[in-house]
């Protein structure tokens, strides 16, 4: 069964078609790239599943259900987290702090148990201190757990992020550029960090990246879009080859990268 379907989406701004038309299956365990120009709509695609934006035409399904109508919060709650192309964390909140506050989602103690700090209060926040201990370690930032989210190294504060994200006990993760800013060996890191939390977390994985070692080297399967219309589909040696992918994006990227 898919995880995530995505049928004839469309999505409009005014008399730009950012989404044009764009469907896809993604199947559980997979990880599954999203890859075109700037301004292709790979965006646009992460905030309508996670209706940040509503859909102009088309229909997205999670699972078997639809997810229309929905708040984003009630995404999340479902089991779909991300992360942000702009790194969105809490700035003065110490990397500890940043996860712990996410796993207070799992928290169901009353406003009478966290007052007087006792009984189901003082049990539960055990295990959400062990969590975000787990989540620290995990992600290669046990160390930094105390420093300020806005201290840290960007490279640091993207992996934060899906820490965060992951606080959030998804099925789905979706993670909009989560190399942006590395060098090649954080990038390369990285690229085996998402690959041990699908196994060890049971995930699927939808991944936005320009770095194409990383998606090359990490994804089961690669969407491409060029102008928000689909150019390609297909595994990464089927991508690399297309000589419409090649013409439309993934020489560009190549001279981006020669030219420093
Ligand atoms: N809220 C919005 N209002 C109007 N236009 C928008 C909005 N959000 C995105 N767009 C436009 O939709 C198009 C696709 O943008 P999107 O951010 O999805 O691209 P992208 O593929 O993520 O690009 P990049 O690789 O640069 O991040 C762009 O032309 C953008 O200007
Ligand atoms: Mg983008």
């Amino acid at each position: 069964m898919s995880v995530l379907s995505l049928k004839n989406v469309t999505k409009r701004f005014g008399g730009l078609t950012a989404v044009d038309n764009v469907s896809f299956d993604i199947e559980q365990g997979e990880i599954f790239g999203l890859i075109g120009p700037n301004g292709a709509g790979k965006t646009t695609i992460f905030n309508l599943i996670t209706s940040i934006y509503s859909i102009t035409e088309g229909q997205i399904c999670f699972y078997d259900q639809k997810l229309e109508r929905l708040k984003p919060f009630e995404i999340a709650n479902m089991g779909i987290t991300r992360t942000f192309q702009n790194i969105r964390l809490f700035k003065k909140l110490t990397a500890y702090d940043n996860v712990l506050t996410a796993c207070h989602r799992s928290a169901d103690y009353s406003i009478f148990n966290s007052i007087i700090r006792f009984g189901k209060f003082k049990y539960q926040e055990r295990g959400l201190n062990r969590k975000t201990d787990e989540l620290l370690k995990l992600m290669g930032l046990w160390d930094y757990k105390d420093i300020v989210a806005s201290n840290l190294p960007y490279g640091l504060q993207r992996k934060l992020e899906i820490a965060r994200a992951l606080a959030l006990e998804p099925k789905l993760l979706l993670l909009d550029e989560p190399a942006a800013g590395m060098n090649p060996e954080e990038t390369m890191q990285l690229m085996e960090l998402i690959r041990e939390i699908r196994e060890k977390l049971n995930l699927t994985v939808l991944i936005i990246e320009h770095h194409m070692d990383l998606i090359m080297g990490v994804c089961d399967r690669i969407f491409v879009l060029n102008f928000g219309i689909p150019l390609a589909f297909g595994t990464p040696k089927e991508i690399q080859e297309d000589k419409k992918v090649i013409e439309a994006y993934l020489g560009k990227e190549e001279r981006n990268y020669a030219e420093g």
